[in-house]
């Protein structure tokens, strides 16, 4: 079996430690495709990123399965302030990952600030000298975008972006991943555990609960039709969200 550039597949994943956390999961992505992954806390969703990057906690290892990505994968993690090193100014961070792609000093420096600006990093010159803890949240989570973004990835995993954020933010960062996504062409595997902002970006849902995929579907079926109750308690929870009555008339 063989994916396209862009493309994921994910075949029977486990993973496991002194006991099995995820039984058996199955994800499609296709080239351009944004896939939302929904379920409650302890689900599984960031071990399954993680093992789609190869980055599995230590202690934690793929007990079955296979994955197969089509291209580059980058991953933006759950918790920004954990992932930025406090001593290192962003815009030096930033420089220090175009330079291992290759260049000299001063053309990494410039496309740092290029994907500052890609990213709607307002004043670059002056943020890039910032440190992490001197950036609001959403501030710190487009670094992170961009960081993500300078190795030119294909597929974007993206956990729990948006979360720590309020909701004006929140939506911002959302309409810019909408918006790389459409003009680089990026595949996005998205976690959340809210349904309305899955339902705001993604085209297809996989709910997870307890380790294992339990309905996968449209958006619009998934909101509309949810088959398992499971889904229909997730569903019941966000629905009188303008996002979903926006769904509701794919
Ligand atoms: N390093 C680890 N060692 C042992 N167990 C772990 C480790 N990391 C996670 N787990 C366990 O694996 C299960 C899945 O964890 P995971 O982090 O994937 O959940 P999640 O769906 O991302 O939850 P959340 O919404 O809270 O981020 C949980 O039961 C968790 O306790
Ligand atoms: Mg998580």
């Amino acid at each position: 079996m063989s994916v396209g550039v862009g493309g994921l597949a994910v075949d029977g994943l486990r993973i496991s430690g002194e006991t099995e956390l995820v039984h058996g999961v199955d994800l499609a992505l296709a080239p351009g495709e944004a896939l939302g992954i929904v379920g409650e806390s302890g689900s599984g969703k960031t071990l399954t990123l993680r093992a789609v990057m190869g980055l599995l906690p230590r202690g934690l290892r793929v007990s079955g399965g296979t994955v197969e990505a089509g291209g580059r994968v980058a991953m933006i993690f759950q918790d920004p302030l954990s992932y930025l090193d406090p001593m290192t100014r962003v815009g030096n961070l930033l420089a220090e990952v175009c330079r291992a792609q290759g260049g000299s000093v001063a053309s990494a420096r410039a496309r740092a600030r290029e994907l500052f600006v890609a990213v709607r990093l307002p004043d670059p010159d002056t943020l890039m000298r910032r440190y992490p803890h001197q950036l609001s949240g959403g501030q710190r989570q487009r670094v992170l975008l961009a960081i993500a973004l300078a190795a030119e990835p294909d597929i974007l995993l993206c956990d729990e972006p948006t979360t720590a954020l309020d909701v004006t933010v929140q939506a911002e960062v959302l309409a810019l991943l909408a918006e790389l996504r459409a003009s680089r062409g990026l595949s996005l595997l998205f976690v959340s555990h809210d349904l309305a902002v899955v339902a705001s970006l993604c085209d297809r849902v996989v709910v997870f609960r307890d380790g294992l995929a339990v309905e996968t579907g449209r958006t619009g079926d998934i909101v509309n039709r949810p088959k398992q109750p499971y889904t229909r308690a997730l569903v019941d929870a966000v629905l009188p969200l303008p996002a979903l009555a926006e769904v509701g008339r794919e």
